[in-house]
């Protein structure tokens, strides 16, 4: 738009309109409007206590900033569209209101260090934002978790029927993977936690700036440590979307499983109508299209990362206009965030499990052979052995079309020796063998059994609410 000059424009330089239109990315970063406020405030502030403004010109950019503060949350700030970025809107508009006090503000400042100094405080809200959501999603599971201590499932490998197990064990597996989502934002988090302010252009400002009261100003820990460096780095945007892509790759295989086990051929929940979809033409069908959409977004997900990588793989040091494209890799990771964690939250609380179907699951696939080959190694058997034994129990099991411990004394004798050799009779497999049994053997440490999973349930209760306490 004609009749905005740009920061770096003391006359009008005719730029190609095609190439200022390119080059504007203010359609973008208004979102950065209330954090580039914030830290303007705390740059103009510091620059009136170190006498590079007089104190008038400081104070009347700090009352016009949070003056501006306030518009912009109440939605009456809107950047001029003329403008090359939120940051030269800002300029422009203290400009405008106050006159060559607002021209006073840039002192020992770049748009590289301010950009850098907005997206860490944008980050800050983000990182914080998805650690919330991720405990909300652990929260959900546990609820789920504690129904169905006692639900007993096959678990899989391959896809194939493997272990006895229950519906809470597996739901604590995805907590499991979640908790270490929760880590990754929040070591991420306390690595973005450095203010580049005072970094200027790339090296640094031969102004007395006081680093160090900007950065508790703004309630970073400390000044980052190279100038270079600091308006060079896109790493915390680098590692909010690879927290986010693992996250996602988490939740898309728990879709995928939700997908499968409300499906007709596993049977081993429903959906609720509340959080499954109709077809438009086939009046029978209930779909699973939240989990479906989850598991989508992850692409999406997965190309910020690409992006934000790629943007920054050539680039020479200090800044370079690249950089730009950081926003919107960042934005979209978090607008995608704000709708997954909350839709996965309620599609959780929409399973319905069928516990009966899940123990028919059980009947059925041998799960509990393993069992038996370690009954054999409990009774001194060497577990090969023990091995080969149970694999022709269930050759023998599996021809007469029954379980292992329907076999008679006799068929166990005829499928092998070691049955009687460990004293192991045919009417003590019935209880040893049973899914319930087998499980609650299982109570190691990381185990299924209930006793471990309810302890579980609780560790991980405590941990969300002590997380969510500490941040107040
Ligand atoms: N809009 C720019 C960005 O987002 C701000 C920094 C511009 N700096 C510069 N030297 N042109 O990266």
């Amino acid at each position: 738009m004609p009749g905005v000059l740009k920061l770096w424009e003391t006359c009008p330089s005719g730029l190609d309109p095609r190439v200022d239109a390119f080059l504007s990315s203010l359609s973008v970063d208004t979102r950065l409007l209330e954090v580039d406020l914030a830290g303007s405030a705390a740059h103009a502030a510091m620059l009136g206590e170190a006498g590079i403004v007089s104190k008038s010109t400081s104070e009347a950019l700090t009352e016009t900033l949070a003056a501006m503060l306030s518009e912009a949350r109440s939605g009456s700030l809107s950047p001029d569209a003329g403008s090359e970025d939120v940051h030269s809107f800002i300029e422009q508009e203290l400009t405008r209101r106050l006159g060559d006090a607002g021209k006073s503000v840039h002192a020992g400042r770049s748009r590289n260090d301010q950009v850098a100094l907005d997206m860490r405080l944008y980050l800050r809200g983000a990182f914080a934002e998805a650690g919330a959501g991720v405990l909300d999603v652990i929260g959900a599971l546990c609820d789920l978790a504690s129904a169905h201590v006692e639900t007993y499932m096959p678990s899989y490998t391959h896809l194939r029927r493997a272990q006895p197990s229950t519906l809470a064990f597996h739901l604590l597996a995805w907590c499991a993977a979640l908790e270490r989502d929760y880590g990754r934002f929040a070591d991420a988090a306390r690595r973005a936690d450095e203010c580049p302010l005072g970094s200027a252009a790339v090296a640094g400002s031969g102004l007395p700036l006081d680093r160090e009261a900007v950065s508790a100003a703004l309630g970073f820990s400390r000044p980052s440590r190279n100038a270079m460096d600091a308006t060079a780095d896109r790493d915390a945007c680098v590692e909010y979307a690879a927290a986010a892509s693992t996250l996602l790759m988490h939740l898309s295989r728990y879709c995928e499983e939700i997908i499968l086990w409300s499906s007709a051929e596993f049977g081993f929940m429903d959906i609720g109508d509340e959080c499954s979809t109709g077809s438009s033409i086939m009046p029978q069908k209930r779909n699973p299209d939240v989990a479906e959409l989850i598991r989508g977004k992850s692409g999406r997900v997965f190309g910020s990362l690409v992006s934000l990588l790629t943007m920054q793989k050539g680039l020479p040091l200090g800044y370079d206009r690249d950089m730009q494209e950081d926003k919107a890799a960042v934005f979209d990771l978090r607008d995608t965030l704000s709708g997954v964690l909350p839709a996965f939250c309620a599609l959780v609380e929409a399973l319905r499990p069928k516990p009966a179907a899940m123990a028919a699951a059980l009947e059925t696939g041998f799960a509990e052979a393993t069992d038996l080959a370690e009954l054999l190694v409990a009774r001194g058997a060497p577990f090969r052995d023990g091995y080969a034994a149970t694999k022709a129990a269930v050759a023998a099991a599996s021809a007469k079309g029954t379980s292992l411990a329907s076999l008679s004394d006799a068929e166990l004798a005829r499928a092998s020796d070691a049955f009687a050799k460990a004293g192991i009779s045919a009417a003590e497999l019935a209880g040893h063998l049973s899914p319930a049994a087998c499980v609650a053997r299982r109570s190691l440490v990381g185990g299924p059994a209930p006793a471990r999973v309810v302890q579980e349930i609780a560790r991980l209760r405590l941990f969300a609410s002590s997380v969510i306490q500490a941040r107040g």
